[in-house]
């Protein structure tokens, strides 16, 4: 009993968790990543997820392993802590080997820090990364990231891993200025399931599992005032997630005002918040009593919503409609279809054919990238971006290869 105890002890230690190159992206919770394992389609897809943030406005972020012919193949590379690769060697086991690591996006940067340490990590794989990778402020080649080259293929141009049972979507690329927004989905045929990084998310109404080993961040945005304690209650745990999508989805939405710094201070430093976890009090948001209804529109009611992400539409896609409709049509196609796995949010959801006509129909009908209430902040923030020739303002320009 005493040695198990002491055995869970040091699976919860730090080390166990721990990423050593957070300083890459800082992002909470920096250096401690603790990942919640699930499986999600029963010996053949499996999630790993780990929360991404800034000041507690954390949402999930997956890497994904697939079953393959004799082996394993990972998708979106997430920062290699001894807890997670103790895992994949726990599916290796009963699976087989890694036999390949793909990196299916251009941009999506928490996914491309972390490849070259998890590549370190199974030395005998393949890599397959998309098109156009680049990197800020300065274009480095693939080996400078740290991404081996002499294992390294890219998507399309080299070929695509295992085309007997994956089919391979580009959705892009375009042109977003810094480099390219390019993705590649993966159809993951014996699965019947859909693999996107960010194209697509399910949002439900429950808060994610992954929450259950830290709630700290629900809590901490379900106060109305720094100078509340942070109370754990099923209630807390929902109005937080709430406001977390709300955050996530629109970066400052309408429904958020931003205290004065004299009340900011008046609500801090009492003793009931006077720890680390509740920031001392420093609590810088005020919400507007009605924000509950914005949050539902982004949440589904009996079943998550599938949508594309507002910070994606608004600020990646603001005028590439079509390129993102084209890409639909193309999932439309996949008849078998059962299940779309993003790389973030909800790990599974329930998404055929049918969905996807009826999405691309909502999109087709509504205004797309609007500038108002909720988006306000993201239309200012692309119209500044193009002020300053950030962004270009026709996006199928050319882009470096
Ligand atoms: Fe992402």
């Amino acid at each position: 009993m005493d040695y198990k105890k002491s055995k869970e002890k040091i699976k919860t230690h730090s080390t166990y968790q721990s990423w050593n190159w957070w300083p890459l992206l800082p992002l909470y919770p920096y250096g401690l990543r603790k990942t919640f394992f699930t499986e999600l389609v029963p010996n053949q897809v499996w999630s790993f997820e780990q929360l991404q943030g800034i000041y507690y406005v954390a949402v999930p972020v997956r890497l994904t392993v697939v079953k393959v012919s004799g082996g394993l193949m990972i998708l979106n590379p997430l920062p290699p802590t001894k807890e997670l690769l103790e895992k994949i060697s726990q599916l290796q086991k009963d699976h087989g080997p890694v036999k390949t690591i793909v990196l299916p996006t251009a941009s999506g940067l928490e996914h491309k820090i972390s490849l070259p340490a998890l590549a370190r990590c199974f030395p005998k794989s393949k890599l397959w990364i998309c098109p156009g990778q680049w990197s800020f402020p300065f274009d480095l080649p693939l080996d400078w990231l740290g991404i081996p080259k002499k294992r390294t293929n890219i998507l399309f141009s080299d070929g695509l891993p295992h085309k007997d049972i994956c089919e391979w979507i580009s959705l892009g690329p375009i042109n977003i200025g810094l480099g390219r927004f390019q993705e590649i989905s993966c159809y993951h045929k014996p699965s019947k399931s859909l693999l996107v990084t960010d194209a697509l998310v399910g949002i439900s109404e429950e808060p994610p599992a992954l929450f259950d080993l830290d709630p700290t961040p629900l809590l901490f945005h379900s106060r109305e005032k720094g100078s509340e304690p942070l109370f754990d209650s099923i209630e807390a745990r929902k109005k937080g997630w709430k406001r977390l999508v709300l955050f996530a989805s629109y970066l400052r939405p309408s429904q958020l005002d931003i205290p004065s710094v004299f009340d900011v201070f008046r609500n801090a430093f009492n003793t009931e918040v006077l720890n680390p976890k509740s920031h001392f009090g420093i609590y810088p948001f005020s919400w507007r009593k009605d924000w509950e209804s914005s949050a539902k529109e982004l949440l589904g009611t009996y079943r998550p919503l599938v949508q594309i992400a507002p910070v994606i539409e608004r600020l990646v896609f603001p005028r590439a409609k079509e390129v993102f409709l084209a890409w639909l049509e193309e999932l439309r196609s996949i008849k078998e279809m059962n299940w779309l796995i993003s790389a973030h949010y909800l790990g599974k959801v329930s998404f055929t054919s049918n969905d996807v006509q009826n999405l691309k129909g909502k999109i087709e009908k509504r205004e797309w990238a609007p500038s108002e209430q909720n988006w306000k902040f993201l239309g200012w923030l692309d119209k500044k971006l193009l002020d300053f020739k950030v962004v270009p303002l026709n996006p199928m320009s050319k882009f470096k290869d």
